[in-house]
């Protein structure tokens, strides 16, 4: 750990087993789960023991360890081809994230080369693909504080710290430098209805690290806004498509819209592994729908009528429009739009529209 506000890690490697914390039981226990495959690493991440986009990237890539291991020890001949199967449990455990098929991605790169026990070099990429992460959120931290000015209040959503990533976060990456530098007085959460990762996770993350949080419901971030109680709003992201769009946590679109109308400057963070520049606008990121006992229940406790219909899309969609800055660990992009994000990832604009 290299900062004070910095004490908390989701995801381990150690003694050759991959450990994640149960993040279903917090914040009530601190429970670490052991995981020997890629098909219990698939399940895990679809099931929510491990969230947050970058976290889920990192754990998928450690899955593909798990796999080669397992793949290897059968048959050193075909390990190659067996794997298959586990990796497309991976690549389908949870369809927004683009982290996902990122780490996937940079993994089959190297396994498609290895000639002999593909675990060393694998295991390699996945430590390297967790610290880079790491090291991301710190730049990140500094490049999105010096943004804020000096004693600033701040509004986030969902769960975008140490619990989300591979450590320190991203949104919280921000929020935790700018506590540490003075920028950052106070932090509102949102309870994140209805898996309430503000309430369950950010809160109690935020209360380990002794920064100052006060949980809010949903519905009054308006009322939060209008009373001036804050004066930015700082969250992550999922996926951010080529004109700088962003999918993110449901309910981040409407703290965007409120925003706007309050005067409220808003800001995503995000590395570069969530930026996906093959997707031209918004609408053609795929949207998880979760069950409907997320909605019908809170905290174990039926609050709807039995056999109620309900629609449970996971993530929306905020305009780029909407979106005053978005940070990444290779930059500051203002104002995003295609030609920024372009030129920040140094890609071409995807087929459909570069003509
Ligand atoms: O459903 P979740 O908990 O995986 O959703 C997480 C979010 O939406 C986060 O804001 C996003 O992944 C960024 S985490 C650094």
């Amino acid at each position: 750990m290299t900062n004070k506000y910095d004490t908390l890690r989701a995801i381990r490697w150690d003694n050759d087993q991959l450990y994640l914390l149960d993040q279903r039981k917090l914040p009530h226990d601190y429970e670490e789960i052991e995981l020997n495959t890629a098909t219990d690493v698939a399940w895990a991440i679809k099931e929510m023991v491990v969230r947050g986009a970058p976290a889920i990237g990192i754990t998928a890539a450690y899955g593909v360890v798990l796999a080669a291991r397992r793949a290897y020890s059968e048959n050193p001949n075909t390990w190659k081809v067996f794997i298959e199967t586990e990796l497309n449990a991976l690549m389908h455990s949870r369809p927004t994230a683009v982290n996902l098929s990122w780490a996937l991605r940079r993994m089959r790169s190297v396994f498609n080369h290895i000639e002999g026990d593909p675990e060393p070099l694998l295991l390699q990429e996945a430590h390297n693909i967790h610290q880079e992460d790491i090291d991301a959120n710190y730049a990140m931290g500094a490049a999105g504080a010096a943004l804020l000015p000096i004693n600033c209040s701040v509004l986030t959503h969902c769960n975008t710290g140490s619990l989300a990533t591979g450590g320190y976060g991203t949104a919280l990456g921000v929020i935790r430098s700018g506590y540490a530098d003075g920028r950052v007085v106070q932090v509102f959460a949102d309870e994140t209805r209805p898996w309430f990762q503000g309430a369950r996770l950010t809160a109690w993350e935020l209360m380990q690290d002794k920064i100052p949080v006060t949980l809010l419901p949903d519905s009054a971030a308006a009322t939060l806004m209008r009373q001036k109680k804050v004066q930015w709003v700082i969250v992550g992201a999922d996926r951010i498509t080529a004109n700088g769009d962003v999918a993110n946590k449901i309910g981040t679109y409407s703290v965007a819209v409120l925003a706007r109308q309050h005067g409220v400057k808003f800001m995503v963070v995000a590395p570069s592994s969530t930026v996906d520049i093959q997707l031209t606008h918004g609408d053609d990121i795929p949207i998880e729908e979760r069950p409907a006992i997320e909605v019908l229940t809170a905290v174990g406790q039926q609050v709807a009528p039995d056999h109620a219909t309900v629609w449970n899309p996971s993530f929306d969609v905020t305009p780029a429009e909407l979106i005053d800055v978005i940070v990444t660990e290779r930059g500051v992009v203002e104002q995003p739009n295609m030609e920024k994000m372009l030129s920040l990832m140094g890609g071409h604009a995807p087929a459909a529209v570069s003509a």
